[in-house]
């Protein structure tokens, strides 16, 4: 008999909206085991991310080792957290919250990171998709961590699709690209999962009330609720949202890739990421790897990284539908 296939992850996250239907999802698969759960300023606070991660969790009746990451980029000054998408609180600005008790693991982010993929050797894939503080400096801090870690998949970036926070550049990037650089460099088995395919999918509103009714439960409620805020903001934006409104799934499809990567097309090739100027936080993909460019930067022998390019969106939407409506959840 075949075994199922088993996947360690670490998540790297600044939740967020999408990075919550990303946990949902995530909780919900059964191939996939969260060991930790890594959180990053970004879409929020890295305050408010790890209360938003305890919270997320614990009203699922789960009990996942959380941690608060970097706080700001290090190399340059931190962007405001787009609240206007997210709600100031990251999920739509709940209402009210229920009374929960999950504790912060006292580590870093990046020293959990650095501690699993030591004590696990080869066998734990980070799905980062917030801004990459935490890896980089998981990174400095343990300069194998390449060989240590099986994979790493981003959720950032753009190659062809126009961006989403300038005209070249995704907000994950953007908010720390000095880290990304590091990140993209780095030589691990690395996955990119940016606009190119993530602005080809979308989770609408009525799939997740449907989600939400089916399970009458308070994290599913939590969802909707933050889900009805960001689709409110890109209705005013997009006409083709405002006619079925919903959420990008960027950081979801992060976790589709993991376990159904036959549902993507591939590039590969050197990325780099510009650190500064009118082009800052641009994902750069060379495709050209024949060519001696006078540029430098560019040379051989950098690590390549797997870029997604086109992703099968209905069926992404339908596995994020047949998966959240599984018998999941637990009482809090
Ligand atoms: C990414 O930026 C964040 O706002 C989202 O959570 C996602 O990770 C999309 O550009
Ligand atoms: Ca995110």
């Amino acid at each position: 008999m075949t075994q199922a296939p088993h996947h360690k992850v670490i998540f790297d996250t600044d939740p967020g909206v999408d990075d919550a239907m990303a946990l949902y999802f995530a909780l919900a698969h059964p191939a996939i085991e969260l060991i930790g759960i890594t959180t990053t300023f970004g879409n929020v606070t890295v305050e408010q991310a790890a209360i938003n991660a305890l919270y997320l969790t614990a009203i699922t009746g789960r009990q996942i080792p959380v941690t608060r990451g970097v706080a700001t980029p290090r190399h340059m000054a931190p962007h405001a957290p787009p609240d206007f998408i997210h709600g100031g609180d990251g999920l739509g600005n709940l209402a009210s919250r229920i009374p929960t008790f999950n504790q912060l693991d006292p580590r870093s982010s990046a020293q959990f990171i650095v501690d699993m993929a030591r004590a696990m050797p080869g066998e734990i894939t980070v799905v980062a998709v917030g801004p990459l503080g935490n890896l980089a400096l998981a990174l400095e801090m343990e300069p194998r961590l390449p060989r240590l870690l099986r994979d790493v998949i981003v959720m950032g970036g753009t190659i062809t699709e126009p961006g989403n926070v300038s005209p070249v550049a995704e907000a994950n990037v953007w908010n720390e690209p000095h880290a990304a650089d590091q990140v993209f460099t780095a030589g691990w088995n690395l996955t990119m999962v940016g606009l190119d395919v993530t602005h080809q999918v979308r989770v609408t509103r009525a799939m997740v009330a449907q989600i939400a009714q089916h399970h009458q439960h308070a994290a599913t409620d939590a969802l909707l609720h933050a889900v009805e805020f960001y689709a409110k903001f890109y209705t005013g934006l997009y006409a083709h949202i405002a006619q079925k409104p919903g959420c990008f799934a960027h950081d979801v499809l992060a976790f589709i890739y993991l376990v159904e990567p036959d549902l993507f097309t591939l590039e590969s090739g050197v990325v780099r990421v510009a650190t500064d100027g009118l082009a800052l936080g641009q994902t750069m993909l060379n495709r050209r790897d024949f060519i001696n460019y006078p540029q430098t930067g560019w040379g051989q022998g950098l690590p390549v990284t797997q870029v997604c390019m086109q992703v099968d969106a209905d069926r992404s939407v339908q596995l994020f539908q047949d998966v959240l409506l599984s018998d999941w959840l637990r009482a809090a």
